[in-house]
Parts: C-alpha cells; structure tokens; sequence
C-alpha cells in the first residue's frame, strides 16, 4: 500500500514538473567549500507534508533529498549527497523544510529545486511548493607564490560525475590574455594553446578522477606572474544543460632578493622563445655554411 502510494505520489511529483500552475521563489546563495549552507524553502503551515523532493537541474540522475512515507529515502539520493543531507528542522514546524547541505565543495554549485506535496490524501486536493535556488561555491581567490625553476599545481575540481566537455586555462597580467592549455573532445587541443604553453603544462591527474582538473605549470619563469582562470563545461542532465566551474588562482613567481616588483613584466614565458632564437641561430648557421 505504501508503494503504491508513493509511486502516485512521484507521478504527481513528475507532473507538477511541467504544470505550469505553481508559484514559486527563487533565490541566489554563496558559499565556500567546506560550509554547512541552508538551503531555505517554505511550505504551507498547516498541511500535512505527503512528499518533498530536492534535486539539482543538471545531475543525470537521483534526488538531492526525498521524504515520503514519514521519513527521508537515502536510497534514491545521488551518490555525492549521501551523508550529506538533512533537513534543517526534523519536526519540519512551522513548515520549514530547508535543507542542510554540509561539507560543500566547489562541484555542489548548481541549481536546486524543492517540489513539496501537501495536504489530505484524497487526490485533488493538496498544497504544492516549489523553491529554486541557485548555490554558487568558489574558493575565494588562492595566492600562491614560487621561485623560478619550480612546478607550481593550479587547483581547481570539478562535479564528479558529469562528463568533461571542455577545460580551458587562461592567463591574464595587464593587458594581455593568453591561453594557457585547452582540453576538449578528450584530449588537450594544441592548436587553441599559446605556443609558450606547450611544453610547460601538463594535467596533474590524466584521467581527471574525482573531477580534479588541476593543471601542473613547469619550470616556472618570473613571467608566468598573473591570474590564471579555470573554465569547465560538463554535461548536465538533459542534452544541452551545461554547468560551469570557475577557479581563480594568483600566482606571483619571484627570485628570493631579487626586486619583487620585477615579478611579470607582462611578458612571455621564455623558454620556448629562447628554443625558437636557438633554432633560428642554427638555421642561420647551416645558411651560412651552405653558402
Ligand atoms: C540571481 O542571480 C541572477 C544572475 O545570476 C540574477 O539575474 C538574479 O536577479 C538574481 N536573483 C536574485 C533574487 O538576487
Ligand atoms: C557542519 O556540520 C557538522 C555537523 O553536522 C559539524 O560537525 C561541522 O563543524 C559543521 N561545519 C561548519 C563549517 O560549520
Ligand atoms: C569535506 O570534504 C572534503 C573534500 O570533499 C574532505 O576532504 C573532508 O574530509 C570533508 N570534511 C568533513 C568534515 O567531512
Ligand atoms: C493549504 O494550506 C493552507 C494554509 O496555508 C491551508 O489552510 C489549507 O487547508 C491547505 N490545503 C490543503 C489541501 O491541505
Ligand atoms: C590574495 O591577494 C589579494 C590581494 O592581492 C587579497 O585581497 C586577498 O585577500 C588574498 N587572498 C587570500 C586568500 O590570501
Ligand atoms: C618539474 O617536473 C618535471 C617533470 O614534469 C621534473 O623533471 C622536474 O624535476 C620538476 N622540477 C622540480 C623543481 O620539481
Ligand atoms: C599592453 O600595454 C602596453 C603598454 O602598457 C603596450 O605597449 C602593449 O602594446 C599592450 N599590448 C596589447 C596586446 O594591447
């Protein structure tokens, strides 16, 4: 009988999906990894709560949170939520059934959506709500400094479980933007990367597990100073839904003793530049010996 009941009361679930019939409230939420955040919705006072159900826009598959019958459904959440969750008032009085997302990361950005059913049974004759709220997690700025001749690992991680599409790394000082390393159809794409780049970066985890797209920058020049942007685009839920991470990082490379305020002139790296002029001076060379 439970089942039954609750497999009519995800059908109304699915419908109240596309009915257009409902208010609802959105709301825009920040955080930083690590932090408990409410995630807040208001149902009616005095209803009786027959199913609430969070989920997020983009993933492919299971709830954020679902009660039904009385009580919450671990076995329907998505697997990075597990442990994760729990309502914010366990009595729900006053019909608060804000949820607490504990421990978020940066992968936890996205779009949330509260869909509550209420009232008696008898169909026809219930409460709905539905909340929206955008949560965007993002580490504040990191700073990082190093010496010349080091390897520096910029960090960023993305949502586990959603396919990679495309990462790109900038870097910006002043004026100039450069691209510092593309990954697209599963693989990095050269021909989008400054020439500078090519040999001086690699990806810190190949097979990006757990979503780290953490780029590895080598050997590092005085000129590699500036802030280094991180874009990822993942597949989402339905075709076309995409979600986006953003890491920002600061990296200031300076010689101990030497004058900081020389750190990035706004130029180039120069290793391959150096590469190139002692190619060049070799052509030269074998012209001038042809000759
Ligand atoms: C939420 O953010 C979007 C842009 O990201 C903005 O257009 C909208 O006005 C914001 N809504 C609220 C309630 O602040
Ligand atoms: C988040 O909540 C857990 C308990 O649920 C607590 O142990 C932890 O300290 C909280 N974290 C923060 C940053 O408040
Ligand atoms: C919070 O999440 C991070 C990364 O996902 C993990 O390393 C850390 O142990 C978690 N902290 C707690 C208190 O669960
Ligand atoms: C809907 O909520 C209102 C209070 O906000 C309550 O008076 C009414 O009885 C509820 N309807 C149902 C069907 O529960
Ligand atoms: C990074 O540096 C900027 C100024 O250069 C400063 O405003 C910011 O607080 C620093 N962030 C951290 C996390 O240290
Ligand atoms: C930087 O990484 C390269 C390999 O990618 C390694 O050969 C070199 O020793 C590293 N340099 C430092 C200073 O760790
Ligand atoms: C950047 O600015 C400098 C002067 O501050 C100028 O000489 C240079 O041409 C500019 N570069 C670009 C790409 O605009």
């Amino acid at each position: 009988m439970a089942a039954v009941t609750s497999a009519s009361v995800l059908s109304t679930l699915l419908l109240l999906c596309i009915s257009p019939v409902f208010a609802f409230v959105v709301q825009n939420i920040t955080a930083r990894p690590g932090e408990n955040v409410s995630l807040p919705c208001l149902a009616h006072k005095n209803s009786p709560i027959i199913v609430i159900g969070w989920h997020r826009r983009d993933l492919e598959t299971g709830y954020v949170f679902l009660y039904r019958d009385g009580q919450s459904d671990p076995d329907v959440e998505h697997p990075s939520y597990i442990n994760r969750v729990e309502l914010k008032d366990k009595q729900m009085k006053d019909g608060d059934i804000s949820l607490i997302l504990k421990n978020v990361t940066n992968s936890d950005t996205g779009t949330y959506e509260c869909h509550v059913i209420q009232g008696e049974t008898d169909q026809g004759k219930t409460n709905e709500t539905i909340c929206i709220i955008n949560l965007r997690v993002f580490k504040p700025v990191q700073n990082i400094t190093a010496r010349p001749g080091e390897n520096v690992s910029l960090s960023c991680s993305v949502h586990k479980n959603s396919p990679i599409l495309v990462i790109e790394w900038r870097r910006r000082f002043q004026n100039i933007s450069d691209v510092v390393s593309v990954y697209r159809d599963g693989q990095s794409d050269p021909e989008q990367q400054h020439p500078f780049y090519i040999d001086g970066v690699e990806q810190k985890d190949k097979q990006m597990k757990d979503g780290d797209v953490s780029l590895i920058l080598k050997n590092l020049e005085i000129q590699d100073t500036g802030t280094y942007e991180c874009r990822v685009i993942q597949r989402g839920r339905d075709q076309g839904k995409r979600t986006e991470t953003n890491c920002i990082i600061n990296l200031m490379v300076f010689q101990p003793g030497g004058d900081e305020k020389n750190g990035g002139d706004g130029g180039h790296r120069v290793g391959l530049k150096l590469g190139l002029s002692v190619v060049a001076l070799l052509v030269g060379v074998g012209v001038l010996l042809v000759l």
